[in-house]
This record gives structure tokens, C-alpha cells and sequence, in this order.
């Protein structure tokens, strides 16, 4: 598949209600106010359909049978990869790597690129914005090295500090690593800006996609990044299948990451050589059902439209806004609803966010507190939690109203707990 043109606007209204008529778990009434999808996102029959069909009736491993059903197997398992390669317009279906998740995607970029890059004395650029997952990899790597990590900052408002990337970013940079959205604020970074800075100053760049490809288009072409990771179980997908897309004069260098079954050409007892991509990082059998149902994920979301969904997200996140800030107490982080995706974090006085997503859990409505895998954001904004609400296609402004009325009550209950 070669292909460079750019996606076209699919925006169309979402018809919610037979989005969630999708979702066996909306079922119940009232039904569950789900709030946590930044977390981990529901998942809609089709993709539960796909990956029963492998079960049920073709099930076999794929790449080395010569029967029909692992033929079936092996075509599916492939499709799947064309879909995700689609989805973010990668040139070549080869540069779609099956990884188990953001996580795992990362640090196969992190060991296998990074040993062959990364030398004392380089530099690595992060933010203040990344997870965990997009931060101990590249301390391990550091460490292993000698290579310094560097921090871009946020403001206030909790945006990236745009105006020290001329200090930070220097000839020892060789690595830029960047959420393209933040898990904790949901802040959109200046992805590309970020990109076109660091190629300028002769790095590389790996952007964290695990909050962005889910909910907008995203790319990979217009941004000309070097990597980009993602979970299928934050797209309507299953757990344990996630995606690393690179650049294929980058992947073809690359060292292998684990070694294995799938991943040689040949075996010697002294010595290997190695598949080409994507073969060369998929050692051993894959999670095949998983993949298969994140090819049927991103038909879902295909079909429903990314920038309609986008859109449906932006409401949600104005109105939530506007309720929340009604609620005395609450304290909003992160920007402005138009800088973030479907994310909001906050806290309330005299309530540890904890006892506020317990007390909402007792009103059907699920959201996470904690530090969110986020720890030195966390720091940075001098709290130890928060709570966080985020959404998808399927959360309606009902789901919003529900959220805004158990913090009330959560509101009255520790008031009338702390006289
Ligand atoms: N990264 C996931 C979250 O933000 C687990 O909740």
C-alpha cells in the first residue's frame, strides 16, 4: 500500500444512541455513566464478533501453516495490519509493528533504536506532560548509556512551554519523546511544530499517540514523526495488542528487540539472521484474536468517523466544563476545553479524590483518581492525585449531568462528614 494523500474530513453527526446500542455493557438502566476510557475504553460487539469468528471457527496459528484455516488466520491477522496502517496513513503496511501495547512499543524503541543511537553524553528530550511509559524507558536507557534527559515545561495553564524548546533542544539532542496528548490534562501538544523543531536540530522523534489516535486523525505522514505508539484497548480494541509505526529506513537498521520463533530468517547454533519488518519485531506467536479485533476496532471507528467523534468529545468537554466549574470547591487542571482532548482532571476541597470516585462509583458513574501514571506531573502541579473524567463516542451529556451530580452529593456527604 502506497499511499500519500491526506485524510478527508468524515465529519458527520454521531448517532449516540445506536453507538451505545453497540455496547452489550450500556445495557442496564439506569445505565453505567462510564467516565474512564483515557484509562481503558469499552468494547463494541463487532469487535467482540471478530474475535469469536477467529475463535470459533478458524483459530490456528498463522506465518508457518499450510492448511486453511491458518491461511484464514494469517490473511486476517495481515488485514488487520493494512486497517491499522490506513488509519494512520503510514506509507508501507510493513512499517505497522504489532507490539502488546503503548508501553511495550515504546520500549522496543527505546532498547532496540537506543543501543544503536544513543551514546554518553546525547540527549534525550521529554515533557513534563509524559507518562510513566514515556519516561522510565528512557531513564533505563540513560542509564545504560550515559545520556542526560532534558524536560520541556509547562505553563500554568498546563501547556507546553513552547518558548524553551530554543534552549532545550540542542546538537546532542538525538531523541525527542512526546505525548501527543496528555493522559493527566489532556492537553494537545504542538505535535508538529515539536517535530519540525527537532528535525531542524537533527533528532529524532517519537510521538505517544496513545491518547490522540483514538479520538482525532492523526497522520503519520503530515507529521513526518520518526515513531509513533498506541494501545488497541484504548480504540474499542482488546488488551494486549498495541502498534509501532516508524519510518522504514529507521526499522530496517534496527537490532531486534526479543528474539524468537517468527522473528529469523536463520538459525545457526552460534548465530541468526533476521526477518525483515514487521517479522523482524514480532518474535514468537502474536496476540493474533487481539489483532484481528483491533483491525474490527478501527473498521468501528472508521465508520463512525474520527472527526465526528473529535467533535463529540469537544461538547462533552464544554459542558463538563461549565457544570464542574459550578460546583464550589473544584479546582479544573489543564487548559482551555479548545487545547484538550476528552479529558478533565480536578480535585475538590476537602475531598481526596479517591473518596470522590468511591462516592461516584456508588451513583454508577466510573471515572479514575490517582496520580494517573503520571507522577512527576503530579509534582509539578503540587498534588498527589486528582480526579480525572475522560470520554469517548459513546458518553452523552447525561453521562455528564450524572458526573456533576454525585460530586454534589459527594460535596454534601463529606460536608456533613466533617462537621
Ligand atoms: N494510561 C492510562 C490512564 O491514563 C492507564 O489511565
Amino acid at each position: 500500500m502506497t499511499q500519500k494523500t491526506k485524510h478527508t474530513s468524515d465529519f458527520r453527526p454521531l448517532d449516540v444512541q445506536a453507538i451505545r446500542g453497540d455496547f452489550p455493557i450500556f445495557a442496564d438502566t439506569p445505565p453505567l455513566a462510564f467516565l474512564d476510557s483515557a484509562a481503558s475504553t469499552q468494547t463494541p460487539r463487532p469487535v467482540v464478533e471478530a474475535m469469536d469468528a477467529y475463535y470459533d471457527t478458524y483459530r490456528s496459528n498463522i506465518h508457518r501453516g499450510v492448511y486453511r484455516i491458518s491461511e484464514e488466520a494469517t490473511d486476517q491477522y495481515e488485514k488487520a495490519r493494512q486497517k491499522v496502517a490506513q488509519l494512520i496513513n503510514a506509507p508501507r503496511t510493513s512499517q505497522v509493528v504489532f507490539t502488546r501495547n503503548t508501553t511495550e512499543s515504546i520500549n522496543l524503541v527505546a532498547y532496540s533504536w537506543g543501543s544503536l543511537n544513543i551514546q554518553q553524553g546525547d540527549e534525550i528530550v521529554l515533557t513534563d506532560l509524559e507518562h510513566h511509559s514515556n519516561l522510565v524507558p528512557w531513564q533505563l536507557l540513560a542509564q545504560r548509556t550515559g545520556a542526560t534527559l532534558r524536560f520541556l515545561e509547562i505553563t500554568d495553564e498546563g501547556l507546553l512551554d513552547f518558548t524553551q524548546l530554543r534552549d532545550v533542544l540542542s546538537p546532542k539532542t538525538k531523541l525527542v519523546a512526546i505525548t501527543h496528548v496528555s493522559n493527566v490534562l489532556g492537553t494537545i501538544t504542538p505535535i508538529q511544530s515539536i517535530i519540525d523543531a527537532a528535525h531542524t536540530a537533527g533528532a529524532k522523534v517519537i510521538v505517544d499517540a496513545a491518547q490522540s489516535v483514538p479520538h482525532f486523525h492523526v497522520d503519520v505522514q503530515q507529521l513526518d514523526c520518526d515513531f509513533l505508539a498506541f494501545s488497541g484497548h484504548k480504540m474499542c480494541g482488546p488488551t494486549g495488542v498495541g502498534v509501532l509505526y516508524g519510518k522504514s529506513e529507521l526499522l530496517d537498521d534496527m537490532p531486534p528487540f526479543l528474539g524468537g520463533g517468527s522473528m529469523i530468517r536463520s538459525v545457526e547454533r552460534d548465530i541468526s539472521t533476521y526477518a525483515d519488518v514487521p517479522a523482524k519485531f514480532e518474535a514468537g506467536t502474536p496476540s493474533i484474536a487481539e489483532a484481528i479485533g483491533l483491525g474490527a476496532a478501527v473498521d468501528y471507528l472508521t465508520q463512525a468517523g474520527l472527526a465526528s467523534i473529535h467533535v463529540h468529545e469537544q461538547e462533552l468537554l464544554k459542558y463538563a466544563h461549565e457544570r464542574l466549574q459550578e460546583i464550589e470547591g473544584i479546582t479544573i487542571y489543564g487548559p482551555a476545553p479548545h487545547q484538550k482532548a476528552g479529558v478533565i482532571s480536578f480535585d475538590m476541597e476537602g475531598i481526596h479524590p479517591h473518596d470522590i470516585a468511591g462516592i461516584l462509583d456508588t451513583h454508577n458513574v466510573a471515572i479514575r483518581a490517582g496520580h494517573h501514571c503520571a507522577q512527576p506531573l503530579m509534582k509539578k502541579l503540587d498534588v498527589i492525585a486528582t480526579a480525572r473524567a475522560s470520554f469517548y463516542l459513546y458518553n452523552t451529556l447525561e453521562d455528564v449531568d450524572r458526573l456533576y451530580e454525585g460530586l454534589q452529593k459527594a460535596q454534601t456527604l463529606m460536608t456533613r462528614r466533617n462537621k
